[in-house]
């Protein structure tokens, strides 16, 4: 049984007082049965690390450099997110493959030295509105996927993995995948994974992204390979994403 994990990306919002009240709501409520993550801007990452000192919420950073520590001004290291207190980066979320140059190589790359710097990496996978037109889903999840899959040691990459599909034409728009159809590319995902390594594929959770809201989540997350979710929008006030956590628990029941 995967143990459900719901993640709250916050993006390029809020502030002090905001992570405050967030962070402390969430705390006090989290059902222990779901594994929660919180993936602040990283200017608060150090504050929410603070907050959630002693409680199970995990704390994730929403990017993470490609290099080691040195002259790349701008960037986050791995080893800078471990040290403010983070267990996770997402790698590969759409918006930053979209406006800031994550190519495929690039994101395998962050997954490596994010792994390396012992951060479980959330490999964000989707496609786009044309792609899915074009029928061309598999074909765009598959090279994002097989991108990290090629890293040396499939196995210890699959270790620290976690997987979030988001198809782009979902996110943030109030249009979500149906559960069948987020259930088709989760289950492609799976088998994919399952050609390396099918031990790993029965273990790997696999997150639907995409306008998650407290009314659509449990029918999401009733889905034979939907183990959680990554949430945006809902993500940034403390009742609706609480109510998608516990949507999460309902399936661990
Ligand atoms: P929304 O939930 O706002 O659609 O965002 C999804 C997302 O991109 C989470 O990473």
């Amino acid at each position: 049984m995967r143990r459900p994990l719901v993640a709250g990306n916050w993006k390029m919002n809020g502030s002090s007082a905001m992570a405050d009240d967030l962070t402390a709501a969430v705390t006090a409520a989290a059902p222990p049965a779901v594994e929660v993550l919180l993936c602040p801007p990283a200017p608060y990452l150090a504050r929410v690390a603070a907050a959630l000192a002693g409680s199970a919420v995990a704390l994730g950073a929403q990017d993470c450099s490609e290099h080691a520590p040195g002259a790349y001004t701008g960037e986050v290291a791995g080893a800078m997110l471990r040290d403010c207190g983070c267990s996770h980066t997402l790698v590969g979320h759409s918006e930053r493959r979209q406006f800031f140059g994550d190519t495929d190589a690039r994101v395998a790359a962050k997954v490596a030295r994010a792994q390396a710097d012992g951060l479980v990496a959330v490999l964000c996978v989707g496609e786009t509105l044309e792609e899915r037109r074009a029928g061309r889903t598999e074909e765009a999840v598959g090279r994002q996927l097989d991108a990290v899959l090629a890293l040396p040691d499939t196995g210890a990459v699959l270790d620290a993995l976690v997987v979030a599909y988001e198809p782009v034409w979902a996110i943030g728009t109030g249009e979500t995948a149906t559960p069948g159809q987020a259930q088709a590319v989760h289950a492609w995902i799976r088998a994919r994974v399952a050609e390396r390594d099918a031990a790993r594929a029965a273990a790997l959770r696999i997150l639907y992204g995409g306008s998650v809201k407290p009314d659509n989540a449990a029918e999401l997350f009733a889905m034979a390979d939907i183990d959680g979710g990554l949430i945006g929008g809902a993500a940034l006030k403390a009742d609706s994403f609480l109510a998608i956590c516990a949507a999460a628990a309902a399936t661990a029941a």
